[in-house]
């Protein structure tokens, strides 16, 4: 299979590489310099190792995750109707591709891993990377996180006690949210490979999901079979656009319902240097991806209309459950439910790895604590090995399963993971699915529209800057002209939200100040050591030089 070629572990992070520091460079094309020595003697080309196939796994297998199957009731209620539903399902594809495409034009013209912290930091300076990575750190990566674990919550209470779950505590669907976070947590501290191996494994289910709720959906609209025998009729007699809303803020947020569920497109670009062919494969794997996201979510939403009363679907999260019961019984319900959890899991695995990832960086930059930057594990030169795999038996048996190669268990940041899942766990606590959306939803379409804003000023600056892939300029125009409709909107429906967003924002700035000027003050430091990583703006600066 495509994922299992995949090595999230060595690819996506490399701690398991040959450095002193246990850190390998995953960089960009340096051309002239390419040579070994420039990056401590470890070989650039070597982790080079993404494909076309890679990359489309990678970024379906992150936007499929728990939105499909639980934004409909958010995006109908605001909507106010089956057609205006579907439309802003479609707005909503489109707006992720071509914010996408925007992507894949800056991945080409800084072909450098980091996704917009390298971009905005080039473009508007290093106070809008810091920013960015401030607020990923703190608010995107927490607040995802927080989303995902809340609907595996609902889906796997509704799996273990059936339709009373419907009427259970929000705190009952918490605590299992909780559980999910720490055993994911736990997972990803132990081992990198072990957590990207899980992952790999759930990314079959989504598809499987969403292809059978298609199928299904269309079966049961063309036979009108339903388990209790009393199928939907609704579809047949409903006006598709009654009561559609005329607000603008409710549009803003049931776009941003619909936002959630193709969110993650961003994604490649934050591994683009590692790439075979970035210019080249970047854009085939977003004018595949998108497209196939965009029509296989239309259809799911089509299939769910087909089978399930309107009401039904806007009253509750857990739509895929409703749509199982529906067709197949109380056994069709948990095998959904138990489908759409793994789903979930899946999804808070893989953001679990990339939030390790990122906060481990910013630490590493200068931008958090150094205790960050830190991991769990680690080695000893002087006995070449370290501590926990040499143990016993068992453990350097487990260390070779699910451990790096050379360096066992506990190769991880486990710093980085620890502060990710605490601030996740904060987020389950005061918040809840719908108010959740809005906040991320905001957070993060700041950063996006200043990004492609950042392609528009770029493409005036350095016009002859090499752009192996360009997009078509009115896809960034496009892209900036219905976020910043979202961004304003959001004043005006989510004005606590919007507040709490800014205030984040804001209170980065004077932190930018104190982190990095301290950072650049002490010069003495050693600083060769992040460099390596091929990782953000310090690794840009020198590579320009
Ligand atoms: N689209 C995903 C879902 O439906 C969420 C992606 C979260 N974003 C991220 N960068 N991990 O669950």
């Amino acid at each position: 299979s495509v994922s299992s070629t995949f090595d999230f572990a060595s690819n996506l992070f490399p701690l398991s590489s040959t450095t002193g520091n246990g850190y390998a460079p995953i960089g960009p094309p340096i051309s002239a310099s390419n040579d070994q020595t420039a990056l401590g003697g470890v070989s650039l080309e070597k982790h080079k190792t993404l494909t076309y196939l890679n990359g489309l796994s990678l970024i379906v297998g992150l936007i499929i995750g728990s939105g499909i199957f639980s934004s409909p009731s958010q995006v109908n209620v605001n909507a106010g109707s089956p057609g205006a539903s579907l439309i802003v399902w479609a707005i909503a594809g489109l707006l992720a591709w071509t914010g996408a495409s925007s992507f894949a034009e800056l991945g080409g013209a800084i072909p450098l891993n980091g996704g917009a912290q390298v971009y905005l930091s080039k473009i508007f300076g290093e106070l809008f990377g810091f920013l960015f990575t401030w607020c990923a750190v703190m608010v995107l990566k927490p607040g995802s996180s927080a989303i995902i674990s809340i609907i595996m919550g609902e889906y796997l209470v509704r799996a273990a006690i059936g339709a009373e779950a419907e009427s259970v505590s929000s705190w009952i669907n918490k605590s299992v949210a909780l559980v999910g976070l720490f055993a994911v947590t736990l997972l990803n501290c132990i081992s990198t490979k072990l957590g990207t191996r899980m992952g790999d494994m759930f990314m079959f289910f989504k598809f499987v999901a969403l292809l059978g709720v298609t199928v299904i959906g269309i079966v049961v609209a063309v036979t009108g079979f339903s388990a209790s025998g009393q199928a939907n009729q609704d579809w047949k007699t409903i006006g598709w656009f009654e009561g559609t809303s005329t607000n603008a803020s409710s549009w803003a947020v049931a776009l941003y319902a619909g936002l959630w569920a193709f969110d993650g497109w961003d994604n490649t670009n934050y591994v683009v240097g590692e790439f075979r062919n970035p210019s080249r494969d970047l854009p085939r794997v977003i004018h595949t991806a998108m497209p196939l996201v965009i029509l296989s979510y239309i259809l799911a939403n089509v299939a769910y209309f087909f089978v399930l009363p309107i009401k039904a679907i806007n009253g509750s999260n857990t739509v895929a459950v409703m749509f199982g019961s529906k067709v197949f019984g109380p056994i069709g319900s948990l095998i959904l439910a138990l489908i759409v959890s793994a789903s979930c899991f899946g999804a808070l695995n893989a953001t679990t790895f990339t939030s390790g990832r990122l906060v481990y960086v910013a630490g590493k930059e200068g931008y958090l604590p150094e205790i960050f930057g830190k991991i769990g594990a680690w080695r000893s030169e002087e006995r070449g090995l370290n501590t926990i795999r040499t143990r016993n038996w068992a453990s350097k048996k487990l260390a070779k399963m699910f451990g790096d190669e050379e360096t066992g268990l506990f190769f991880t940041p486990i710093n980085a993971m620890v502060l990710n899942a605490v601030l996740t766990t904060c987020y389950i606590f005061v918040g809840e699915f719908g108010t959740l959306l809005t906040f991320y939803g905001v957070a993060g379409y700041t950063f996006y529209f200043l990004t492609v804003l950042g392609l528009i000023v770029l493409r005036v600056r350095e016009p002859n800057l090499e752009r192996p892939y360009r997009a078509w300029i009115t896809t960034p125009i496009i892209f900036c002209c219905v976020s910043l409709f979202l961004l304003s909107r959001a004043v005006f429906a989510e004005p606590l939200q919007t507040v709490v967003v800014v205030a984040f924002i804001g209170i980065g700035v004077p932190i930018y100040y104190w982190r990095v000027r301290g950072r650049d003050k002490s010069t003495k430091r050693e600083r060769s050591d992040s460099v390596g990583e091929g990782h953000g703006w310090q690794f840009w600066k020198r590579f320009q030089r």
